[in-house]
């Protein structure tokens, strides 16, 4: 595979200066030396997106998205970085033909995953397969569902890892989640629903048993190098490519909840597949919409789901909006009351006040004087989270007609609940400051510091040489490393440029962004760098001599005793005679 050198790389990158890409999405306006605009990777109302021409690098201060053109395009157009590279080289008319310089290192594990996807396939469509194709018609499963989802079966008289293991290593199919370690399959006789990670590469399988009942109903794969549960969700890669008008994405429980939906033609479906939706997934969603429903079983456990999922979604800032089904599943009420009562509810769903106003109703006596007075107050501290004002009032003025309390009384209780809830996070606040601040000692800040210095200020560098410094933190200690190197085969440093020579090495990509992002003054001062190395030195020598008196204190030879004593004083800076 043919290779786009780094001179290349950086002269693409000089021909477009970072305004000129960020203009082609974003409109920027200029404050003081820089550029400000409405950040594209979150949801963004302020403007929290600064583009500096100096650096020739954008940065978000809310969401932390930092880097480089390519950065910016690999971001924007959902691709990786090198096909960025690739794009800008097109548009310039490069000769690089079908090349990248990024290769994906897991070609070959995709390349398996979508053998293995045929594979099953394949089986499905054989005689072998009659039984599995009966069961998903039972199910009300088409030949046509089971093609666009790319089902399949795993048998256990064809195992997939003999079939394999002709072409690949057994290691990497036992990597993959296809095989055991005794080089049987990890899969017999389920059906097999391909998961797909964002880009629509294929990672795993959920396996769902279907001619007996023992065993657990579906197996997944286990987490691979390549399948990362908390942050995949089931059907995302063709979810995000067909957003409904409104743009929402309707968050189901299970596999076969959108399946189903998708016949009748809901398309913008995903599901966590059996964990609790994490963070991290909804920070993968939020970079497609900010508008989500909540649409899990209609049991008791998919209410505490629900109820589980609001304050994580609320603290991401998405639109929340919930469905609650009088049936077992999505699966089952599209089945028994059809497309068109599905569709109804789709389209009007419930506020998280209504939900909440719903479920705190449960289990109550709405007759029973207490039980009022606890539902009100309950709904009342609920209604403290609602952010939007005319939802409080009109909340409250239903209240008053329903129950028949002044609504001067009922704004009382809320204004006093609203109050202690300020106050409460008030100092939690201002605790979490103090905290990060004590987090990140001086020493943290001195490394912090000394590295940002040298990347914008690399003269530095020169002066830094000379000095012997310890830097104890392991990727701190590689940035280090790494900018004395480019330093020196280039004799400068330009940040975009360092920032396309990190790209390879991710985890120092990702501190010297966390480091550029800090946002440090831009002058600094000889003794400020002196002091910096100080500190930094300091902080090395005390923590070796912490680790040489434990050492000391469990050694029993007195002749290793001796070593340790005397690289303890040497460290101390005091020399044996
Ligand atoms: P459910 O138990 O609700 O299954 O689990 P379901 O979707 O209704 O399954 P069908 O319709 O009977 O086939 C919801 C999801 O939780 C995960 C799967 O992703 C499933 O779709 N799950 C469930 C597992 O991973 N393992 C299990 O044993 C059960
Ligand atoms: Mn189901």
């Amino acid at each position: 595979m043919a290779y786009i050198d780094d001179a290349t790389i950086n002269e693409i990158r000089r021909k477009h200066p970072i305004k000129e890409i960020v203009e082609r999405y974003v409109s920027l306006t200029k404050k003081g030396e820089d550029y400000w605009g409405l950040c594209p990777f979150h949801p963004d109302n302020n403007a929290s997106m600064s583009v500096s021409t100096k650096l020739d690098m954008f940065q978000c201060f809310a969401c932390h998205k930092a880097g480089n053109i390519f950065n910016f395009i690999a971001g924007m157009e959902n691709i990786n970085y090198g096909d960025a590279i690739r794009l800008l080289a097109k548009e310039d008319g490069y000769n690089i033909g079908n090349v990248s310089n990024y290769v994906n290192p897991h070609i070959k594990d995709y390349e398996i995953m979508n053998l293995a996807i045929k594979f099953y396939q394949n089986n499905i469509n054989s005689t072998l397969g009659n039984n599995a194709i009966k069961y998903l018609e039972n199910r009300k499963i088409d030949r046509d569902t089971i093609k666009k989802f790319e089902i399949g079966l795993s048998i256990a008289r064809q195992p997939i890892t003999k079939f394999l293991e002709n072409k690949y290593d057994i290691n990497d199919l036992i990597d993959l989640g296809l095989s055991n370690t005794n080089e049987t399959d990890v899969f017999s006789d389920r059906i097999m629903i391909p998961i797909h990670d964002l880009n629509g590469n294929p990672i795993g399988f959920g396996g769902r048993i279907y001619q007996t009942k023992d065993g657990s109903k579906y197996i997944n794969t286990k987490s691979t190098k390549i399948f990362d549960k908390s942050n995949i969700l089931y059907n995302y890669h063709r979810a995000h490519n067909k957003l409904s008008k409104d743009n929402s994405i309707i968050i189901m429980e299970g596999y076969f909840d959108v399946i189903r939906a998708s016949t009748v033609g809901i398309n913008n479906c995903v599901a966590p597949m059996g964990t609790a939706l994490t963070t991290k997934q909804i920070r993968t969603l939020k970079k497609i919409t900010n508008n989500i429903i909540l649409c899990f079983d209609g049991d008791e456990a998919g209410k505490t789901a629900t109820e589980r999922a609001i304050p994580l979604l609320e603290n991401e800032n998405i639109n929340i909006k919930i469905i609650r089904l009088e049936e077992k599943d999505p699966d089952e009420f599209i089945i028994k009351r059809g497309k068109e009562a599905f569709i109804n509810k789709v389209n009007n769903p419930m506020s998280v006040m209504d939900f909440k106003m719903q479920t705190l109703k449960e289990n109550k006596n709405l007759n029973d004087t207490k039980d009022i007075s606890k539902y009100i107050d309950e709904l009342i501290k609920e209604l403290i989270k609602e952010k939007d004002e005319i939802t409080i009032e009109l909340t409250l003025k239903q209240l008053e007609k329903k129950f028949n309390v002044n609504y001067e009384t009922l704004k009382e209780r809320y204004d006093k609940y609203n109050e202690i809830t300020k106050k409460n996070t008030k100092t939690s606040k201002q605790e979490v400051k103090i905290k990060e601040k004590s987090l990140l000692n001086k020493y943290g800040q001195a490394t912090n510091n000394l590295l940002y210095y040298m990347a914008v200020a690399p003269s530095i560098i020169d002066k830094s040489e000379k000095k012997v410094i310890m830097i104890l933190d392991d990727k701190k200690r590689r940035l280090f490393n790494e900018l004395i190197y480019y330093y020196h085969k280039y004799n400068n440093i330009i940040i975009a440029d360092f920032v396309t020579y990190l790209n390879t090495k991710t985890d120092v990509a990702d501190t010297f962004m966390e480091i550029l992002n800090l946002n440090l003054k831009k002058e600094y001062t000889e003794e400020e760098i002196e002091d910096y190395i100080k500190c930094i030195n300091e902080e090395y020598q005390n923590k070796r001599i912490e680790k040489l008196n434990i050492e000391l204190s469990t050694e029993k030879d007195p002749m290793k005793q001796a070593k340790i004593s005397m690289e303890i004083s040497k460290l101390k800076g005091v020399t044996m005679k």
